[in-house]
C-alpha cells in the first residue's frame, strides 16, 4: 500500500497521519481474539496498572503470537514505513496499549526517541509509530492528543520519570509543553476500531486516563531503519527487538489466511 503526495506532505507538516479503515472489522477481530490469551500469560512483557494492576502494555507481541508476527510484515504497515524511511527497517518494538475501561492509567506528554536515544542509544529520530486502533477509540477513552507539527522542533529536553506511572518514560516539561502547544496546538487522534495511525519519533504526545466502561487497546508498531539501529543493548528484548533483519511485507490478506 503506498500514500499518495498529499498524505506524505501531511505526515511531514503535522507529524501525525490518520488513516481510516485501514483494516476491516473481520481483520481486527482476528488481533482482539488473539489477545486475550496474551494479556492471561505472566509474563514481565505483560507490563500491569500501577493501581488496578490491569495489563497496561503487552509487548513483544510478535515473539508471542503467529497473527502478530504477520501483522508486523503487513503490506498496510511496512510499506507506507519503507516508503518514508527506505527499504531496510528492522522492528524495534511491538505491543498493544490496553488502556482498559476505569483504570487505565495516563502516559505522560513525551516523545518516542527519547527513550529510545536514552535507554537503548538509538543515534538519530528516525523511527516511524504505526498504530492499529483495535475497539474505537473516541474523546472518553484516553485516546492520544498530539501537538501538531511539534517533530519539526526536534528533541527537546527530558527527564526520566519512574513515578508517574508503572511504565518508566523520558518526558517533557510543563513549560516546553505549553511553548509548543501554544505553537502547533493540540489534536486528539480519534477514530473507528480498524483505524491506522503513523507518527514521527520527536513528536510530542500522552494520553488521558480511560474513565469510560470501554478499553482502548491500540496496537503499536515501530520500525527503524536498520543503519539507525540502538548501540546500548541494556533493556529486555521486549522493550526494544535486537533481529536487525531488515523486515519484508507479506501479501495484503495474511491476516485472514
Ligand atoms: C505511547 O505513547 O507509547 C502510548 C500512548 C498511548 O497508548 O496512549
Ligand atoms: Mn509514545
Amino acid at each position: 500500500m503506498k500514500l499518495d503526495a498529499e498524505q506524505l506532505a501531511s505526515i511531514q507538516r503535522d507529524g501525525f497521519l490518520v488513516l481510516p479503515d485501514l483494516f476491516s472489522s473481520e481483520e481486527v477481530a482476528a488481533m482482539n481474539a488473539a489477545l486475550a490469551p496474551l494479556f492471561a500469560e505472566t509474563s514481565e512483557a505483560n507490563v500491569r496498572e500501577k493501581k488496578s494492576g490491569e495489563v497496561r502494555t503487552a509487548m513483544g507481541l510478535h515473539l508471542r503470537n503467529a497473527l502478530f508476527d504477520r501483522l508486523c510484515h503487513h503490506p498496510r504497515l511496512v510499506e507506507p514505513a519503507q516508503q518514508i524511511l527506505g527499504h531496510e527497517l528492522y522492528i524495534q518494538q511491538v505491543k498493544v496499549n490496553v488502556k482498559a475501561a476505569f483504570e487505565g492509567e495516563a502516559w505522560q506528554w513525551h516523545y518516542d526517541f527519547a527513550t529510545h536515544h536514552a535507554d537503548d542509544g538509538v543515534p538519530q529520530p528516525l523511527a516511524l509509530n504505526l498504530h492499529i486502533f483495535l475497539a474505537d477509540v473516541t474523546e472518553f477513552n484516553g485516546p492520544l492528543w498530539f501537538i501538531k507539527g511539534s517533530h519539526r522542533h526536534g528533541a527537546q529536553p527530558t527527564f526520566h520519570d519512574t513515578v508517574s506511572t508503572s511504565y518508566p518514560l523520558w518526558v517533557v516539561d510543563r513549560d516546553v509543553v505549553a511553548d509548543l502547544v501554544g505553537k502547533g496546538g493540540m489534536v486528539s487522534a480519534t477514530g473507528k476500531a480498524g483505524t491506522g495511525l503513523i507518527f514521527h519519533d520527536t513528536l510530542l504526545h500522552c494520553s488521558p486516563p480511560n474513565l469510560s466502561p470501554h478499553d482502548r487497546p491500540i496496537f503499536s508498531l515501530i520500525l527503524n531503519p536498520v543503519s539507525n539501529r540502538q548501540t546500548k543493548l541494556a533493556r529486555p528484548e521486549y522493550k526494544h527487538h535486537t533481529d536487525f533483519t531488515p523486515v519484508t511485507a507479506l501479501t495484503d490478506d495474511c491476516l485472514l489466511q
